[in-house]
């Protein structure tokens, strides 16, 4: 576990380093690349919640996701390869299940591919459930959801700095 990790909402400045990234992981097949335009569009949209993790003042690793349907919809999470394994990852799905537990938004939901091992384990231990398989898309992918109350109990607060 690192120590020096702050989670924060992005700013426009982080756009680029943002789209870096994107373009980084995508080449891995399991996200997709947002352009430096792209970032910058939803910066600047309200449906958006778009976080940075970042380490020593650099950022390592972003969380994208939308306002939909009562549920906050992560649209996709990345940490820089060589600091994976770390909890950047969770770290930031933690930032936006208290982000939608701050907006009294009742469920968090994601879908992620069948083949996805490491993004499977990061969204179930930290409570989310199965509900769909598609097999829609190559390969598949599963629908997961958290039911933000539910995965609170018990669960202290953070530091607001951190989280
Ligand atoms: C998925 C991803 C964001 C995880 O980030 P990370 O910072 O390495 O994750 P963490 O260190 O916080 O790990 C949290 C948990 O996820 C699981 N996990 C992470 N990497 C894993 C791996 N390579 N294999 C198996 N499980 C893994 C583990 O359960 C881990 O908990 P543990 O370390 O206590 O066992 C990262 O691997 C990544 O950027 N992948 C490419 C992009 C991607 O696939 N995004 C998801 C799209 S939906």
């Amino acid at each position: 576990m690192v120590t020096d990790l702050k989670v924060q909402k992005a700013t426009r400045e982080e756009a680029l380093r943002v789209a870096e990234l994107s373009s980084e992981v995508a080449k891995e097949g399991t996200i997709r690349e947002f352009k430096p335009e792209d970032v910058m569009e939803l910066l600047s949209s309200e449906q958006y919640y778009v976080v940075v993790a970042k380490l020593s003042g650099e950022v390592v690793g972003y969380a994208m996701s939308t306002y939909s349907w009562g549920k906050l919809h992560i649209l996709d999470v990345a940490v820089e390869k060589r600091r994976r394994r770390m909890g950047i990852g969770k770290t930031l799905i933690q930032h936006l299940i208290h982000h939608a537990l701050e907006k009294s938004i009742p469920e968090a939901y994601c879908e992620v591919k069948a083949r996805n091992i490491p993004a499977l384990n990061l969204f179930t231990r930290l409570g989310f459930r199965f509900k769909i398989f598609s097999t829609l898309v190559a390969g598949g992918f599963y629908g997961l959801y958290l039911s933000i109350p539910e995965s609170l109990r018990g669960f202290k607060r953070p530091v607001a700095e951190e989280f």
